[in-house]
């Protein structure tokens, strides 16, 4: 159970034992069962081996996800598996989360670490597309991030933030193959620098904001419906911490002040919540966490905080605030969420990307690091999908 909202819910799996199988859940029947591309590598007794199109497909079928609607809100349901040689069985029990308080009034998604120009992935780089790609193979960040954009866009948002890390080495193919993907977009997008976007030559902020992609690092605003989001500009060059400069903060809190409803604070890192920094990459560096926070707490207590970086699934309270990381497209699990305002809140869910050349790639990447980051990256369910009532009540999945 990967995902849920308050009338739907996103199940996920790694295989199924054959590619003919039923899910139930509620009333609902869904076939499924995803044969893995012809590239999966798939591993076998600790090999990887490759999966050929034209051999004999393995008896189970690969990875998947598919997201089921219709559901009621605060209710629990049973997920039952059946398929041939697979008697009716319990799998998975869902409970969706209560509606939020009041009218629904407007909904954005958010991408993060899509790192396009990035090549290959794992200790001693062992994860890459098949050489040479299949014909009409776009590379796995960029296949990812358009994935997620695209079924961001199906779920129904209406604006769509780019939290950082944007590419791999900020270079002028990767920034362009960036503005790329933002262009094919059918919503108007925001994007924020990450620290990979500012180790090249260029100066990304330019080259996006010459293409219609204003990325400057002054804090800006943007109002929806229902909240105001406030973006903060955090790499440094050369370096993994981040860092938000007096001013900066200064002008991040006044942005939340100068509004008369609730804020969500956009950054790439996200705030350091210990005084000591407790994982890899490190968060905003802790002087400036603090001044950041408190002055955001002053200036409005409804404040959010998301951020990226970290390519992980994480929620914590950092000075009285709500902080969400959301992790890449393109890491494991492969990932955008969903934030849905209402009136007296906001609702954050966290899909994986379902397209099954897209996640194929990311199912794949559950074993780097030995299989740490396939335990480390999804953090809990309760991570990822919540409704935080404003000013600061959180009413998270369990
Ligand atoms: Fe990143
Ligand atoms: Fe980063």
């Amino acid at each position: 159970m990967f995902a849920v909202e308050d009338r739907a819910v996103q199940i996920a799996w790694a295989w199924l034992p054959s590619s003919d199988m039923t899910i139930e859940i509620g009333d609902q029947r869904l076939e499924v069962g995803i044969a893995p591309p012809a590239w999966y590598r798939e591993a076998r007794g600790g090999r990887p081996v490759r999966v050929q199109g034209g051999q004999p497909l393995p008896a189970r079928a690969g990875p998947g996800a598919v997201t089921v609607g219709g559901l009621e809100p605060s209710t629990t349901y049973d997920v039952c598996l059946k398929g041939p040689g697979t008697p009716r069985t319990k799998v998975a029990s869902a409970t969706t989360l209560p509606k939020p308080p009041g009218r629904l009034l407007a909904r954005f998604a958010s991408i993060s670490d899509c790192h396009i120009g990035e090549r290959r992935l794992g200790l001693f780089n062992s994860l890459h597309d098949p050489r040479p790609r299949p014909r009409g193979m776009v590379p796995y960040p960029t296949r990812c991030a358009r994935a997620a954009i695209s079924e961001a866009e199906s779920w129904g948002a209406e604006l769509l933030v780019a939290k950082g890390d944007l590419t791999q080495k900020g270079t002028a193919d990767e920034l362009y193959a960036v503005i790329d993907i933002f262009r094919s977009a059918a919503i108007p997008v925001e994007a924020i620098l990450g620290n990979h976007d500012i180790r090249g030559p260029l100066k990304a902020a330019e080259v996006m904001s010459s293409c219609g992609f204003p990325v400057s690092r002054e804090p800006r605003a943007r109002d929806l419906p229902g909240a105001r989001l406030v973006f903060g500009h955090s790499p440094v060059p050369d370096l993994h911490v981040g860092a938000v400069s007096a001013p900066d903060a200064a002008a991040m809190a006044r942005l939340a002040r100068d509004t008369d409803g609730p804020v969500v604070v956009v950054m790439h890192h996200p705030p350091q919540r210990w005084l000591v920094e407790t994982h890899y990459p490190p968060s905003i560096s802790w002087p400036d966490s603090t001044r950041l926070v408190s002055g955001l707490v002053a200036a409005n207590p409804a404040t959010l905080i998301i951020a990226g970086h970290t390519h992980r699934n994480r929620r914590y309270p950092v000075g009285g605030l709500t902080v969400a990381e959301v992790g890449s497209t393109k890491d494991y699990p492969g990932q955008w969420a969903g934030y849905s305002v209402y009136e007296g809140g906001i609702r954050q869910v966290v899909f994986r990307v379902a397209e099954p050349s897209a996640i194929a790639w990311t199912e794949s990447t559950r074993r780097v690091l030995g299989g740490i980051w396939g335990w480390w990256s999804p953090g809990r369910l309760s991570d990822r999908c919540w409704t935080l009532e404003w000013p600061n009540r959180v009413v998270a999945a369990s």
